[in-house]
């Protein structure tokens, strides 16, 4: 069998799959970098998969800093999944209104009933029983797979994704590309190297800046030369603000900047 070949060896549950060099670089890198920068998060705190469900569905598309205090103020209200199917959706949304976005709540709430009801009020381990809940999608089933039950599961969310396209691609590629990547990456212990590439991804490798002067990966990275080096570099970067960006021609496909 070739190198590439071990590489694109397919996953068997038990071992890691093979990694390419670089891969594994990366991997040694972003877990040193977050062992040193990692945030500390309450949902990190807990393996109680009710409280990270309701972390993982405040947090899509919306920032930390605005979860953290109404991801407090939720749980003293509903404390257990059991009170967050009795309580009114009205009031659900209420409580959670300043997040915007004000499907989550009623989706969340939807949840909590479907999982007391159909599950004896447990969120279910398997990745075919979260899908089968109205509202989980393939990142949320990953995400409570990952951070509450801590199996080897991937979590491609926006952030992720930038990061990985940047480093591995350098342009945009389909989802299932990414997240066959994100699959391949997962060390033996996949809990740290999750949460470490979504700290990752909002911390050094931003949409809008990314610190490229500062970044453990500049070396192996595939956008490293449109960001990170000299005038060019910072140019093209100011270059996608939006409230500076001038209309611009559609890129061709599969050619989209990430
Ligand atoms: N965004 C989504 N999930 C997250 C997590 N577990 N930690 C930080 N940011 C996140």
């Amino acid at each position: 069998m070739t190198h590439e070949e071990k590489c694109i060896r397919p996953r068997n549950e038990r071992t890691a799959p093979v990694k390419t060099p670089s891969q594994a670089l990366f991997v040694r890198r972003l877990l040193r970098w977050y062992r040193r920068q990692g945030r500390s998060l309450p949902w990190r705190r807990t393996a109680d998969p009710y409280r990270i469900l309701v972390s993982e569905v405040m947090l899509q598309q919306t920032q930390v800093d605005r979860v953290l205090p109404k991801y407090r103020e939720f749980l003293r209200r509903y404390p257990s999944i059991e009170a967050l199917a009795r309580a009114r959706v009205g009031e659900v949304r209420e409580v959670w209104y300043p997040l915007g976005y004000n499907v989550r709540p009623v989706r969340l709430w939807g949840i909590a009933n479907e999982v007391v009801r159909r599950h004896e009020g447990r969120v279910p381990a398997e990745r075919a029983a979260l899908l089968g809940l109205k509202g989980i999608g393939p990142y949320t089933a990953g995400a409570v797979r990952a951070f509450a039950f801590r199996r080897r599961a991937a979590v491609v969310d926006t952030n992720v994704r930038r990061v990985l396209q940047r480093v591995f691609f350098g342009r945009a590629r389909p989802d299932r590309q990414v997240w066959a990547l994100a699959e391949r990456l997962l060390p033996r212990h996949p809990y740290d190297f999750n949460q470490a590439l979504m700290d990752f991804g909002a911390l050094v490798c931003t949409a809008r800046a990314p610190a490229c002067a500062r970044c453990p990966m500049a070396s192996l990275c595939r956008s490293y030369d449109r960001f990170g080096r000299g005038p060019a570099g910072v140019r093209a970067v100011r270059a996608v603000r939006p409230e500076r960006a001038r209309p611009a021609a559609a890129p061709a496909p599969g050619r989209r900047a990430v």
